[in-house]
């Protein structure tokens, strides 16, 4: 778990008519959300930071923590979408009852009158059929609450970079929560240059934790595009957590925002992070522009220098001595050119890993099925994604440097 002990724990909040107290180290229920088929790797995740998982479905983790926590999460997390903080639950078979159950929160203890805040959510009922209005009537709520306990407002609106709430209402049952997160930590905020249908950094993440990759053997990235999967390997190489490159955070714009305790865990990333690797990251492209997107990346990920460029087709690209992994993300022929002419890629892929891949383990992340057959190699496992809403995999191929014993 975190390793800060928070020296001032209570926060006091004065309202017009008492003093409230607010206690900062309350656990309570923290909700970590994801892209579907990215669970086991988060699942991982969470439990080395040191929590424990709750409950699961396929789109979230529950755990517990304070406050503080989140901020813990959303600095270390690689694999999640957002840190949902709980606020309360309760039944509304009615939008009326949403309306006064969430005019009950004290929304004065965990928002300026003088802010600004969104509403997002989820919601799967009969009582309505568009979730925008049920976005409404919990703004509406938290604003008349505002009026009445503090005499003014705040400002709402789509703008998610500052206090985000998140409502999830199915069938009858409703909880509320502080969207800690704000914009989604899949981002991980360094991609300044995107080219050619890159992977999110959350799944291209995903896709390196669930590998055999030990961070101690050459990643080689043929077929780089902006660089996402060789940067990810380097952060992880080095042990940079991604929130480090992020400066907003939901959290930031919550009254129970310690900056003090952000800062030093802040410092503690930091000091964590390895100053350099002994083993070689390769990304390569037959792309220039590819490659000045992702050096751009890399530069802003502050890991440009752990990368090793080149611009090549991936079958003369550099392979050093083995072991270590080459990881491949060729196009797949649904959004970028066609699946005809890209069999004999895959193909072309099954040749280079056979040649030139021997004690390497083989990596093809694709969205098309049939052009991963031409690869002509037996996948030893066969780990199931999406890529935004395409069905995916990741193929791992064992390219063994003798005969197969
Ligand atoms: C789907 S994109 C890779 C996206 C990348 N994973 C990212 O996150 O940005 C495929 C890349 O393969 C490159 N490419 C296509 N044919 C190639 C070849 N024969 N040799 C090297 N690179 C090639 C393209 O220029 C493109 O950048």
């Amino acid at each position: 778990m975190k390793q800060v002990s928070t020296s001032i724990v209570i926060l006091l909040i004065r309202t017009e008519t008492k003093i409230k107290v607010i206690n900062r180290e309350e656990r309570r229920k923290i909700v970590v959300t994801c892209a579907p088929r990215i669970l086991p790797m988060l699942t991982e995740e969470i439990i080395s930071l040191g929590f424990k998982i709750n409950k699961s479905d396929h789109l979230s983790i529950e755990t517990e923590g304070t406050f503080d926590d989140t901020m813990y999460l959303n600095l270390h997390l690689r694999t999640a979408n957002k840190v949902l903080y709980h606020i309360k639950s309760f039944r509304a078979p009615h939008p009326d009852i949403l309306y006064k159950e969430v005019h009950k929160i004290d929304w004065q203890d965990y928002m300026r009158s003088d802010g600004y805040m969104s509403i997002n959510g989820y919601v799967k009922n009969d009582y309505i059929k568009d979730t925008r209005f049920a976005n409404v009537r919990v703004k509406d709520a938290i604003v008349d609450k505002m009026q009445q306990v503090k005499g003014r407002r705040p400002d709402s609106g789509p703008d998610q970079s500052k206090t985000m709430i998140y409502i999830h209402w199915k069938l009858d049952q409703v909880s509320i929560y502080i969207d800690t997160s704000g914009e989604t930590i899949s981002k991980h905020g360094y991609r300044k240059m995107p080219y050619k249908a890159p992977m999110s950094e959350s799944l291209a993440a995903a896709t390196i934790l669930i590998s055999k990759w030990d961070k101690k053997s050459s990643f080689i990235n043929p077929m780089c595009g902006s660089g996402t999967l060789a940067i990810e390997a380097a952060l992880l190489a080095i042990d940079k957590a991604p929130g480090l490159m992020r400066d907003n955070f939901g959290f930031m714009h919550v009254s129970l925002y310690d900056e003090r305790v952000w800062e030093k865990y802040k410092k503690e990333a930091e000091d964590k992070i390895k100053d350099s690797i002994d083993f070689k990251i390769i990304a390569s492209d037959n792309s220039n522009l590819a490659l000045i997107a992702a050096k751009a990346n890399a530069e802003s990920a502050q890991v440009d220098h752990l990368i090793e460029f080149e611009q090549s087709d991936f079958k003369e690209c550099t392979v050093p001595e083995m072991p270590g992994v080459i990881f491949m993300n060729p196009e797949y022929g649904l959004r970028l050119g066609e699946e005809k002419e890209l069999e004999a890629v895959y193909s072309e892929i099954g040749d280079f890993f056979k040649k030139r891949g021997k004690g390497y383990t083989g990596y093809i992340f694709t969205g098309n099925l049939d052009l991963a057959k031409k690869v002509g190699l037996k996948a030893k496992r066969r780990i199931e994604f999406y890529n935004a809403k395409i069905d995916a995999r990741l193929l791992e191929y064992e390219l063994y440097a003798g005969t197969k014993k």
